[in-house]
């Protein structure tokens, strides 16, 4: 079913010049065009099966695929690049799609049978994903059906021309009459050619999150997963293929993202071929969902886009979708108030009128929001450590005997430094876990995530509700809502400080994942002025799901600011800088003992859209506080253009002295660029800076040189810093175009 004059390539083009028409179909052959990316498919005639053409670089043409030598034990669709792959059939690679029928069989045969194209993008059912008018984005939804099991199989690309991304997902209909299990299904599975190709991924632990790990698509299986029940530190579900001479400026780079929170797996299978098959979906190991006749699954959604400039390109793109498409609060836009955070200042050990004080003390700072961190709670078990208290989350009576609203008020009543605005207050809630040593275990023991009579694992002394159940959901739903309906709460912390290990079934874990959704949903919809912030031990839960429903993430619990460089420029591959929370903590720093001077700890913090310092503001030394005003001038003067403006890594920590990165205005009027020295260094001098995305005719004053340049000679010549021989420098240049 070839179109053989490329009557769909004159359709995409027309479509471009039109600025519509981002998918055309033409006799069996899909064409989806953005600016800068194709993603060209198509239907076998002889086995109803969805190839894979092309998904790179504008093409406009279906060309014959590889030929291939037929012989041996490889042949039939082992041989082809395919975009559906299902069990049996002759494809010895990983099928996408594994469903066990209910004679125990596992074969399944999708054939294409229809196909719809519409404007803008449905929503996925109880799931998160991206959005966008009729003007944004495009969708065709192709129907396959398996005539041996009565089973329909929709999947669903949508495409978004301005990001070079294509959003795919699919559903599964079970029109039989027997249960089937699914016991694997890749959100996005593409067939990509024989290519010299290597794999970017995102890997780590508690305080030492988003490491970028590179290593070769070797023939096998190249991956990784999470079987944490949630994303976690351990891996990102976020990697990118890159050819070995990509750069961060130039060169092909694919991305591709699971926007979800549950366990994942991610794989690029490499078979004798060349042909490298791209799965990203929910792990196997957490899979095994069963569908009821009738019943109908909707996969999570995965987006996959394509750069031809690099993985600054690439993560712009993901970026600028992000906020744009996919984070749909209204802060998302917003400068985010300046915060402080009582747990790396007071950890467990206040009263009210201790937490007043601080709340004071930040005042005096020009601090606008108030964070009231973990041990606020638990009349029975009081949360004065970790070891007891979750899951009763009512005020403990011995901190604050009058509740949380006249405290809240008293927070409420300090006027924000140099402004008419009242102190806001901020609450930190763990609500999927329970203690032990908590009034709720006591009385639900098997609301917690268990299986059978099997020992539950504590980890930090603690168990996980089981948000599968309904009862669980309206008990964390009717919490949440009786605390923020309690007193004048204005952003909310939402912890989970531990992975899942014993669960009922495997399929629990995306059970619990709805349920999750379903919670926040209702939740941030109800209180759309409230600000959340996700946090997992700092950064276990950074992913696209949570990103839908709150516009920002805490990126890890080390505030050492030069780790916290490599995280935060980790965090950035797949998401934007302004979705990020980032504080100044005390020196030396409690994980790593380092001393870093607070003006390099606010640089490193003031990169991220949620600016704030956990720390006592009583022990700031002399020079540190003296150091303060400026500081909140300049937090308060790059918030917006971190917020909105593009972000380009200009040099990474792991490999120079001298990181750097830089914000740029949508108009490109105005740039940031927030330059580091890690170590005092004797010699070599420092590289010159050379900026990105300026335009290169224009003239840019700098505030270091305090003289003007061309846009060419900052991007070619580059500027050079006047470093001081000492460790941990850093400044911040502005730009200003003339
Ligand atoms: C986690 C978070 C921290 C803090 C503590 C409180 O570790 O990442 O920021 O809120 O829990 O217990």
């Amino acid at each position: 079913m070839k179109a053989g004059l490329g009557v769909s390539a004159l359709a995409a083009l027309a479509g471009l010049a039109l600025g519509q028409n981002a998918i055309t179909e033409n006799s069996g052959n899909f064409t989806l065009t953005a600016d800068g990316m194709s993603y060209l498919f198509h239907v076998d005639q002889a086995s109803g099966d969805l190839f894979s053409d092309h998904f790179g670089g504008p093409s406009t043409d279906f060309t014959p695929p590889a030929q291939i030598y037929q012989g041996g034990w490889s042949d039939g669709l082992t041989n082809v690049r395919r975009e559906f792959p299902d069990v049996g059939r002759s494809d010895f690679r990983l099928p996408a799609i594994h469903i066990q029928h209910a004679d125990g069989n596992t074969v399944s045969a999708f054939a294409y049978q229809s196909h719809e194209i519409l404007q803008g993008k449905p929503s996925l059912p109880g799931l998160p994903a991206t959005y966008g008018e009729d003007a944004d984005v495009s969708t065709v939804q192709v129907t396959l059906y398996d005539n041996y099991s009565d089973v329909t199989a929709v999947l669903s690309y949508s495409v978004f021309p301005k990001y070079n991304a294509v959003a795919r997902s699919f559903q599964l209909h079970n029109n039989g009459s027997d249960e089937i299990v699914i016991e694997r299904a890749y959100s996005f599975s593409a067939d990509l050619p024989n290519l010299d190709l290597e794999m970017i991924e995102l890997q780590g632990d508690w305080a030492a999150e988003m490491n970028r790990v590179k290593r070769k698509v070797q023939y096998g299986e190249t991956g990784f997963r999470s079987t944490e029940g949630y994303s976690s530190h351990i891996h990102n579900p976020f990697f990118a293929l890159v050819s070995p001479t990509t750069t961060e400026t130039t060169g092909e780079a694919w991305g591709f993202n699971l926007v979800y929170t549950g366990s994942f797996a991610a794989t690029a299978e490499r078979f004798s071929h060349g042909f490298i098959r791209v799965l990203l979906g929910l792990n196997p190991l957490h899979s095994s969902l069963h569908l009821a006749p009738g019943d109908t699954f909707t996969s999570p959604e995965a987006v996959a886009v394509y750069s031809s400039e690099g993985l600054g390109g690439m993560s712009r793109s993901f970026h600028n979708l992000y906020k744009n498409h996919l984070s749909r609060g209204v802060q998302t836009k917003q400068t985010r108030p300046i915060l402080l955070n009582s747990w790396e200042g007071l950890g467990f050990d206040y009263n009210e009128s201790s937490l007043v004080t601080l709340a004071g003390e930040a005042e005096a700072l020009g601090i606008e929001l108030f964070v009231n961190d973990d041990g606020w709670f638990g009349t029975e078990y009081p949360r004065d450590n970790d070891t007891m208290g979750l899951g009763d989350w009512t005020p403990n009576p011995a901190k604050f005997p009058d509740g949380l609203g006249p405290y809240v008020n008293d927070v409420n009543n300090y006027t924000v430094l140099n402004s008419t605005s009242k102190l806001q207050f901020g609450l930190w809630m763990e609500p999927e876990m329970v203690n032990p040593n908590s009034t709720l275990y006591h009385e639900h023991p098997d609301w917690v995530l268990h299986s059978g009579q099997h020992v539950r694992t504590l980890t930090r002394n603690q168990l996980v509700l089981n948000l599968a159940l309904p009862e669980v959901q309206e008990f964390v739903l009717s919490t949440v809502h009786r605390i923020l309906d309690s007193a004048n709460i204005q952003y909310i912390k939402w912890d989970n400080n531990r992975g899942i290990h014993e669960m009922p079934s495997p399929a629990t874990d995306h059970a619990y994942i709805l349920g999750l959704y379903r919670i926040i949903d209702n939740l941030t919809t109800t209180y759309p002025d409230v600000l959340w912030e996700g946090c997992a031990s700092g950064g276990g839960r950074f992913d696209a799901g949570l990103l839908h429903y709150w516009p920002q993430s805490w990126a890890s619990d080390d505030t050492d600011a030069s780790n916290r460089l490599t995280i935060q420029l980790g965090t950035s591959l797949a998401y934007p800088p302004s979705a990020m929370g980032c504080h100044v903590s005390a020196v030396p720093n409690g994980i790593t003992n380092r001393n870093i001077s607070i003006t390099y700890r606010a640089h490193v913090a003031e990169m991220c859209g949620s600016f704030g310092f956990e720390l006592n503001p009583s022990e700031l030394s002399a020079e540190e506080s003296a150091a303060i005003p400026s500081i909140m001038a300049e937090a308060h003067k790059v918030n917006p253009i971190v917020i909105t403006g593009d972000f380009y890594r200009l040099a990474l920590p792991d490999e120079t002295n001298w990181p750097a990165a830089q914000f740029i205005s949508n108009d490109t009027n105005t740039a940031a660029v927030f330059a580091f020295q890690q170590k005092a260094t004797v010699k070599p001098a420092a590289p010159p800076l050379r900026l990105q995305g300026l335009d290169p005719q224009a003239r840019y004053w700098n505030s270091v040189d305090n003289v003007t340049y061309s846009g060419a000679t900052y991007a070619n010549a580059g500027i050079n810093l006047p470093w001081a021989t000492a460790d941990y420098q850093s400044m911040l240049v502005w730009l200003y175009k003339q």
